[in-house]
């Protein structure tokens, strides 16, 4: 088992690492990031063939602990289609059953469905039900551009909402509804919408992932009386920075929503979309990515954020690598403990190639998107 300790640099960073070599173990010293399976309760778990497939977080925040699962990017087909995706959505699930105690709630982060359709999302709500803690969703573009989220806005209910739990402001965000008409001057029937929705590269949707200025007034009432030193988690589909937008790998207001969340000192963002390890700071706020249970992505052309340690690359062979669980822990220390689980058991490469990072022509670096011309 290892445990990396890794140091943030002055300022953070917003999305990569400089050069190939920079690629650096660091992070602060309130940052613990586990490389491996964990001992104790999970171990238990290994031992009785119950390897957590979720995405589990435990916060603590002083005396005020509590531990809550996530799950996101199912991707269903219908099940006369394809059912290699609901599967790992059951094992998922069955794994937030399973957990004992019990966590307090469960977020789904969006992407339920594959291609929107209303079959997808029921199937998704219907394998949901069984998890009988309370569930919060929030939105993928999957869910979604088929019928502009009528069908996903029936199942689960408003795409943004925000409560407190135990000395936590909790905020889910809707980052995919606001996308640029690309649909009605071309007359895109809706599948034909839905579809460039449904590949990462998003030059024919362009940049559709945001925040929306009436979203950002709503975040800032929502904050207005929190006190700035006490912790906010907020819970989006598309990570809250400036990651890789050719993929949507960021919200494209990214810049206002830091501005919001900037004067807060203990802010976490817990995203998916990216479906791969993830881990960026800016400012006082962290990023972390968190796994698919459908596949996993590569890491973007321009490289990741400098503070990430990427992943093993994925054994083509088997459709239960890449994909995995999450643990979270963070302290009135200001400590976030996160560990990655997968089904198997290398989480972390030991080297650039294996992460698929390390490679000449995959690691072509050019000036962040924000900053061209
Ligand atoms: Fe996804
Ligand atoms: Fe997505």
């Amino acid at each position: 088992m290892k445990e990396q300790e890794w140091k943030k640099e002055e300022g953070g960073t917003q999305g990569r690492h400089d050069e190939k070599s920079g690629m650096r173990n660091e992070i602060t010293r309130r940052t613990f990031l586990r490389s491996s399976l964990i001992a104790g309760a999970a171990a238990g778990a290994a031992v009785n063939g119950l390897l957590p497939f979720i995405q589990t977080i435990e916060v603590a925040f002083g005396a005020d602990s509590f531990s809550f699962a996530w799950i996101s990017d199912s991707h269903l087909y219908p099940k006369t289609l394809n059912t290699r995706f609901v599967e790992k959505t059951e094992r998922a699930i069955n794994e937030v059953k399973a957990m004992k105690p019990a966590p307090d709630f469960l977020i789904y982060g969006g992407d339920l469905a594959q291609l929107g359709d209303p079959v997808e999302l029921d199937l998704g709500a219907e394998l949901l039900k069984s998890i009988t803690v309370k569930k919060y969703y929030i939105p993928g573009e999957h869910d979604w551009y088929l019928d502009m989220g009528d069908k996903w806005m029936k199942l689960f209910g408003k795409p943004n909402w925000t409560f407190d739990h135990k000395g936590v402001r909790i905020i889910g965000l809707d980052t995919i509804s606001r996308g640029p008409d690309y649909w009605s001057a071309k007359k895109m029937s809706q599948q034909e919408r839905m579809g460039h929705m449904a590949t990462l590269d998003g030059s024919v949707a362009g940049p559709w992932a945001g925040v929306g200025r009436d979203q950002l007034d709503w975040m800032s009432k929502t904050l207005s009386d929190w006190p700035k030193d006490k912790p906010v988690i907020v819970f989006s589909h598309n990570p809250l920075y400036e990651y890789y937008p050719p993929w949507n790998f960021w919200v494209r207001d990214w810049r206002e929503v830091q501005a919001i969340l900037k004067p807060y000192s203990k802010v976490t963002n817990v995203h998916g979309h990216t479906h791969q390890v993830l881990y960026n700071e800016i400012g006082s706020m962290r990023s972390i990515g968190m796994l698919a249970t459908s596949w996993n992505w590569p890491y973007p052309p321009e490289g990741v954020p400098v503070l990430t340690t990427p992943m093993v690359r994925v054994d083509p062979g088997d459709h239960f690598d890449g994909v995995g669980w999450s643990k979270l822990a963070m302290t009135a220390a200001d400590k976030v403990n996160n560990e990655y689980m997968m089904w198997r058991k290398d989480v972390f490469a030991q080297t650039q190639v294996d992460s698929g990072t390390g490679d000449n022509t995959n690691q072509i670096l050019s000036p962040r998107f924000a900053d061209r011309p």
